[in-house]
């Protein structure tokens, strides 16, 4: 999906722009992959499970970009590339149509400086006049910081999902599950 750009000041004071991802951005964006799940253990993604060519992704991030059922947005901090919200509809299915889902992650230096809160305040808004009246997501138990950014932006608890993740110790964690409502 196409969307306008929206400037924030940070709480350092830096500017950032929310901009929708696009092609020239595909060489950064497969840094960022491999970048931000070696640096938090609350992804789903190993780094070396990040296995896409540059080509492959200005192809999807070009298809995206025409997608009316997908909002990729990138924010860009004081002109470095400091992460991605991406929001998804569960498909054309009459009875799913109403929900899309939600994943965040910045870099670590960008974290705490309020990007998480204006990209999904931007995010919630494009994704109501997209049609969808519920966002749904997950969080891993442990990851405090996002658990309270969801609720800081609406999102209410609906349950958990046992063993949801299980890592190469093969220590497993639950997954809570959220909502929110767009409407
Ligand atoms: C989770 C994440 C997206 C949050 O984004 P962010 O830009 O750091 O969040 P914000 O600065 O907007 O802070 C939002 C709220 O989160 C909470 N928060 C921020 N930093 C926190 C910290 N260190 N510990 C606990 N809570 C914290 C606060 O409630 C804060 O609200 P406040 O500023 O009014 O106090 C970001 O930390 C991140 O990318 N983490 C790694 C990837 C990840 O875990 N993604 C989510 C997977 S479900």
């Amino acid at each position: 999906m196409r969307f306008d750009e929206r400037e924030l000041i940070l709480k350092d004071g830096r500017k950032c722009v929310l901009k929708p991802n696009s092609p020239e951005y595909a060489e950064q964006m497969i840094g960022y992959l491999k970048e931000t799940s070696a640096e938090t253990d609350y992804l789903l993604r190993y780094p070396d499970e990040v296995r896409c060519n540059v080509e492959e992704l200005q192809r999807m991030l070009g298809g995206f970009l025409e997608d009316p059922h997908v909002i990729k947005m990138i924010a860009i901090a004081d002109g470095k590339f400091a992460g991605l919200i991406s929001i998804t509809g569960l498909g054309p299915l009459r009875r799913l149509r109403h929900r899309c889902s939600m994943a965040i992650a910045l870099y670590k230096e960008f974290w705490g400086l309020g990007i998480g809160t204006a990209m999904i305040g931007y995010g919630s808004e494009l994704a109501a006049q997209a049609g969808w009246t519920q966002m749904d997501l997950e969080v891993i138990v442990g990851n405090d910081q996002a658990y309270r950014l969801y609720k800081k932006c609406g999102f209410i608890e609906t349950g958990v999902r046992h063993n949801a993740v299980i890592y190469d110790d093969g220590t497993c964690r639950d997954e809570i599950l959220m909502y929110k409502d767009l409407v």
